[in-house]
């Protein structure tokens, strides 16, 4: 793969609701975030993915858009963003829009026009069908609970959204759609911010009669057309938010020469730890082993034929802390050793505001104190099924969105320093332990660990490009892999669980000549030779040189 200007990069997601309230509103906001700037610096990001800041009304906290041309009122003016791309920019930060066109919100003028008549201009820029046997088209189902067809009176026909009924689809075989697309694309990048994070981009070659509707036929001739369009005509960095990808697909819409995009979040390694087929909802314990052969196999099959993002978190996904760690006795620990798996691996790292200082997922039993129209929906579906409130509560609090949108905690004063005002969610009680201010205070803790993987990727190129190979793969505790380039390699072990297993290296280890990169306590053995226990969580990186030692 040629070197692209972000392959040593590091993304960090911001949430402008939850960041960083600056007017005492109880909502985060772009003053708020560029206030923020110099502590994004400090941890070595380089490029900020923003969800969505564009005017809406807010069903679906701002990935229904109602302008792509104008910010959300809560959130600032489009000054406030002029500004915010220039600060990040004194400080070789780049911004990545989120970019929603698989839908908009129906109070878009677009949607407003095309429910006016059958006759309407902008009719066709969305997906209307005739009713079906006195009911629904088709049997599809939305995303947030209930059908995904919507009957409008005015026409008498129904509205496709996959995603709330304020969020109608829009119909991107439209050339109109397209082109209308491609020019607020454009006017994004002519303000400064150099890429886009495609919200649910699986979904633009929909054929919604065959139900077909991720990877549809048309979908990797739009997004060529879009790169040619836009995209090739600056240096940009992009990634598609792909539900359906596997590796196969990833090679399609990342490989060199294929002139989509530069890379997909995958969610196979996200779904391990639900019932398949059944949903985020149906609850099932992690297998270790999944999740080594899932993400080996992405690591494995990209290999210079693609590229890889890497995450555990978003504004989507529970607190990985609390999900794959222990958010208690091992909290620290733990968080070290999932981000230190993940930054060593080859591709992309994206971190989710909050996951730098260790935050956790939230405890709310009282689904009125819950904002998120996925988890309000699905409960309501629940509890009108006749599921107790308690079997609900258990999904709920194990995989719902507002775990991880919770108010960032910057330090212990009232409402973990996030707002003057009342927060619009609740703030993570725990804040008065886990915040910002103490974590960079502390020279171990979570904050200062993942500044020095953020770092150690941008001064060692094996991390960016090593060539990645499980080894202990039937450990069911342990995740061990090695990244090689030339003569030198670097050996990552992380115990997962909590645990003291004990570990069985191949000889070749034993005798190299070797330095310990990082790992998450401090007294870890400086050589592989003399690590034979591995104490709960832990983690080590060795560099490995291979040279007249080598036995
Ligand atoms: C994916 C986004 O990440 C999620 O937050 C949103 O609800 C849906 N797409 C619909 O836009």
């Amino acid at each position: 793969m040629n070197k692209k200007w972000w392959h040593q990069s590091t993304v960090y997601q911001i949430y402008p609701r939850s960041f960083n309230d600056h007017d005492g509103d109880g909502i985060g906001d772009i003053p708020g975030i560029i206030e923020k700037l110099d502590y994004l610096a400090f941890l070595g990001i380089d490029i900020i993915w923003l969800s969505p800041v564009y005017q809406s009304p807010n069903d679906d906290n701002g990935y229904d858009i109602s302008d792509y041309y104008e910010i959300m009122s809560d959130f600032g003016t489009m000054e406030d963003m002029d500004r915010l791309i220039e600060e990040a920019s004194k400080r070789d930060i780049h911004i990545m829009m989120d970019l929603v066109i698989n839908h908009t919100s129906d109070e878009h003028p677009w949607f407003i026009e095309s429910r006016k008549s059958k006759e309407n201009p902008y009719r066709d820029y969305y997906v209307w069908r005739e009713s079906s046997d006195n009911g629904p088209p088709s049997d599809i189902t939305s995303v947030f609970s209930g059908p995904a067809w919507e009957y409008d009176d005015a026409t008498g026909e129904y509205y496709f959204h996959l995603f709330s009924k304020k969020q109608p689809d829009l119909n991107l075989h439209n050339n109109d759609v397209r082109k209308h697309l491609y020019t607020m694309m454009k006017f994004w990048l002519d303000k400064g911010v150099s890429g886009f994070r495609m919200d649910v981009i699986d979904l633009i070659g929909k054929e919604i009669d065959d139900k077909t509707l991720t990877d549809g036929p048309m979908l990797h001739d739009y997004l060529h057309e879009m790169n040619r369009e836009v995209l090739s005509s600056q240096p940009t960095i992009t990634v598609g938010e792909t539900p359906s990808a596997t590796p196969e697909t990833a090679k399609l819409y990342t490989g060199e020469g294929r002139n989509e995009l530069d890379m997909v979040f995958t969610f196979q390694h996200m779904s391990l730890d639900e019932i398949e087929g059944k949903g985020k909802w149906a609850l099932k314990p992690l297998d270790l082993l999944d999740l080594k052969k899932t993400l080996s196999k992405w690591q494995t099959e990209l290999h210079q034929k693609g590229w890889n993002s890497l995450y555990w978190n978003n504004h989507d996904q529970p607190r990985i802390v609390s999900r794959w760690g222990n958010d208690c006795e091992y909290r620290v620990e733990s968080a070290k050793m999932l981000a230190t798996l993940l930054h060593m691996m080859q591709g992309t790292p994206y971190v989710y505001q909050g996951e730098e200082i260790g935050m956790t997922n939230i405890v709310l039993d009282d689904i009125r104190d819950y904002r998120d129209i996925e988890t309000i929906n699905y409960y309501n579906e629940k509890i009108s099924e006749g599921v107790p409130h308690e079997v609900i509560m258990k999904s709920i609090l194990v995989k719902g969105r507002d775990n991880a949108r919770t108010p960032f905690q910057w330090d212990s004063s009232l409402h973990g320093g996030f707002t003057t005002g009342t927060p619009w969610l609740e703030v993570n009680e725990n804040y008065k332990k886990i915040n910002a201010e103490d974590a960079l205070r502390d020279k171990d803790s979570i904050f200062h660990h993942y500044k020095k993987l953020i770092q150690l990727r941008k001064e060692h190129d094996i991390i960016v490009d090593g060539k990645y190979e499980l080894i202990l793969e039937d450990h069911s505790e342990i995740f061990a892999y090695t990244r090689t380039s030339g003569s030198e390699k670097l050996l990552i072990i992380a115990n997962f669980y909590g645990g003291s297993p004990e570990l069985a290296l191949p000889s070749e280890y034993l005798n190299a000549d070797t330095e310990l990169m990082i790992s998450n306590y401090s007294d870890s053995a400086v050589h592989p030779s003399k690590l034979n226990i591995l104490r709960p969580y832990e983690t080590v990186v060795y560099s490995i040189r291979y040279g007249n030692h080598q036995n």
